[in-house]
This record gives C-alpha cells, sequence and structure tokens, in this order.
C-alpha cells in the first residue's frame, strides 16, 4: 500500500506545473465578468432559497467549465455577450447536477464544505437544484439565444441518462469498459463538450468549428472524468470525500481493469466486497490495495493521457496562438490536477 501511495505522489511531481490561476490568466477579466453575471442570475426573493444561495455563493468551484467557454470563443474571435450567457448557463447547469448528484451518492462534502444535502436535507437540494436548472435554460431565452438553448438542453438531458444508467449499473453490478465509456460521455463529458461548442458558436458561425471543438471538449471531458474517478482510489485532500464510489457501489476504470487482471479466486472475493452495502474500513482498504496492486491505477492513467492526447491533437489543427496555447495548458492541468 505504501509503494503505491508513494508512486501516485511521485508520478505528480514529473514536471514544475502551471497552476490554474497561471493558466486562466488569459481569461482572468472574461472569469470576473462571468460571476457578475451568475451572481445576478441566483437572485431570488424567496427567503429560503436566498439562504442557501448564498451558501452556495461562498463555495467557488475551479470554474473549468466557464474557462472552457472563454477558451473556446477566444480562438475564433473576441469573447460576446453571448459567451458569458453560455458561461452562465453552464455553470448553473454543472451546479445543479452536482447538488442532485450529491443526493444520489450520498456525499457529505463537496468544494470542502458539507454539502448542501447534509445541511439542508435531500429534499431541499432536489428543489434548489432545480431551480438552478430551470435557471440555466432559462437565461438562453432572456437573451433570445435558442442555438445555446438547443445546445445545452441536449448535454442537460444527456447527463440524466448517464447518471441512471450509472445507478443502474450499480444495482445491477455488470459495468464493463464499455458502458463505463458511454456513462463518462453521458454524465461528464457532454457538458465539457457543450462548453467548448457554446465558446465556439459564441464567436463563430463555422459549423466545422462548433463540431470540431464539440469533439476536442469530449476528448477533454473523458480525460477529465477518469481524473476524478482515480481520485477516489488515491490519496489526498480533494475538497469532497474519497472512497465515496467505493462505499456507493461504483464501478469505475480503474476497479474494471484490476479484475480484468485478477484470478477467478480474486475476482469472486473482491466482487463479493465491492457488492457489500455496508463496508468495514478493512474491506475499503482491501478494494483499494487490489486495485492498485492489479495495475488498474497506471491502465487509466494512460488511457487518461490518450483521450488528453487525442485533444490536443484536434486542437493542434487550429492556427497555433496564445489563447491555443493556454487551452493546451488547460488539458495539461485537467489530467495533472489534484483537485
Ligand atoms: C465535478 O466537477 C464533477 C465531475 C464531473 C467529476 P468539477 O471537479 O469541475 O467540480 P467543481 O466545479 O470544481 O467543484
Ligand atoms: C460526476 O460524477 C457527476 C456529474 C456529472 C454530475 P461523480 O459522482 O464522480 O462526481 P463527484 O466525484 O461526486 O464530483
Ligand atoms: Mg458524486
Ligand atoms: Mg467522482
Amino acid at each position: 500500500m505504501i509503494d503505491t501511495q508513494l508512486k501516485e505522489v511521485t508520478s505528480f511531481k514529473r514536471k514544475e506545473k502551471k497552476t490554474l490561476r497561471q493558466i486562466t490568466h488569459p481569461v482572468s477579466d472574461d472569469l470576473s465578468e462571468f460571476r457578475t453575471f451568475y451572481k445576478k442570475a441566483l437572485r431570488t426573493d424567496v427567503f429560503v432559497l436566498d439562504q442557501i444561495v448564498q451558501y452556495l455563493l461562498r463555495q467557488k468551484g475551479k470554474e473549468i467549465r466557464p474557462t472552457l467557454v472563454f477558451m473556446s470563443a477566444r480562438l475564433f474571435g473576441d469573447v460576446t455577450q453571448r459567451s458569458y450567457v453560455a458561461a452562465t448557463m453552464i455553470e448553473l447547469l454543472h451546479t445543479a447536477t452536482l447538488i442532485h448528484d450529491d443526493v444520489v451518492d450520498d456525499a457529505e462534502v463537496r468544494r470542502g464544505f458539507l454539502s448542501i444535502n447534509k445541511v439542508w436535507k435531500n429534499k431541499a437540494s432536489v428543489l434548489l437544484g432545480d431551480f438552478l436548472l430551470s435557471k440555466g435554460l432559462l437565461i438562453a431565452l432572456d437573451y433570445d439565444e435558442f442555438k445555446l438553448l438547443k445546445v445545452l438542453s441536449r448535454a442537460v438531458k444527456s447527463m440524466s441518462e448517464g447518471e441512471l444508467r450509472q445507478f443502474k449499473a450499480a444495482r445491477l453490478f455488470n459495468m464493463d469498459e464499455d458502458y463505463y465509456f458511454k456513462v463518462i460521455s453521458e454524465k461528464t463529458a457532454s457538458l465539457i463538450a457543450a462548453c467548448c461548442e457554446c465558446g465556439a458558436i459564441s464567436t463563430s458561425d463555422d459549423p466545422t468549428h462548433h463540431q470540431k471543438m464539440h469533439d476536442i471538449g469530449m476528448y477533454t471531458g473523458i480525460a477529465f472524468q477518469i481524473r476524478d474517478d482515480l481520485f477516489d482510489y488515491g490519496v489526498g485532500d480533494i475538497g469532497k470525500p474519497t472512497r465515496n464510489d467505493i462505499r456507493e457501489r461504483k464501478v469505475t476504470l480503474p476497479f474494471i481493469k484490476a479484475l480484468d487482471n485478477a484470478t477467478v479466486t480474486e475476482t469472486i472475493r473482491i466482487r463479493y466486497l465491492m457488492r457489500k452495502r455496508n463496508k468495514s474500513q478493512s474491506d475499503i482498504d482491501n478494494i483499494v490495495s487490489f486495485v492498485h496492486e492489479k495495475g488498474g491505477m497506471e491502465y487509466a492513467r494512460s488511457i487518461m493521457d490518450n483521450y488528453a492526447g487525442k485533444a490536443l491533437s484536434k486542437l493542434s489543427t487550429l492556427p497555433e496562438s496564445e489563447d491555443r496555447q493556454a487551452f493546451e495548458d488547460l488539458i495539461e492541468f485537467i489530467i495533472r490536477r489534484k483537485k
């Protein structure tokens, strides 16, 4: 166990990397404008809702999605009001799905704070998530942005399908690699693809640009979710619980691969442990060590790197520029990030 932990730590230290703040420097003005938009969108005169919204606003996420909108937009022209509308819609939709996701996953911590479902319980969380989701889509109508509405409504539908597909797989325990990619493409990559596509839509009328950015977002989003799934088996404070996937019987790539590499006896033992509803600390430790020992982490990292590579190679078909460099750095950050 100690060995694998060390490996995880040293693999991060390969070279000194740019921080997210450094990478997002070119879009820092766009992001601060976006924050004003975002806060305004969350205004409500329902007292209890406002209380929760104030709590929510104190816990900023990494803002990767709005950053992707602006970086994609800049590849084709100057950021427009449309870019701000897209970024705001997307961060609202993303936050709504996180709030719902924490109910589904019974998670206790989000962005380093107690999750909404732990403070206000599941019922309020579902309602707040609905509020954000509807606000997110309605903004498009306020600005007559039907194209954005179309792209983002599709992404939201896909995200729900992915979450449901995953939920079904957790119950039936029939997750394999193909199914895993389907789930993460839907639940995570679809929105990241929409970020890049909407960014491009906001500054270019060329459908080939939209499609190209969609594809880059899809690859980036898959890499993003694999990075997230690796966290669950890793060490370190990521601002949300680790081992929760294991507790919730959520089968992800490192686990799927480890099972592929196991003997029949090991498979029976580990599947039994994973299936248990109330796992002891030692059950969890057993599963984690198994995944590390059977090469699940290395494999998932290599697949993640492949997807990031695909995104970078598609990006390289666009003209070289500082904006493209920033985008490349962001993809690199997504797969090397520590939270
Ligand atoms: C978390 O997304 C949900 C996943 C798709 C794994 P982020 O890691 O972007 O969450 P925040 O917004 O920074 O909190
Ligand atoms: C991503 O899956 C959730 C959404 C796309 C809403 P996870 O369940 O792995 O996300 P975290 O780890 O809770 O952020
Ligand atoms: Mg979750
Ligand atoms: Mg996760």
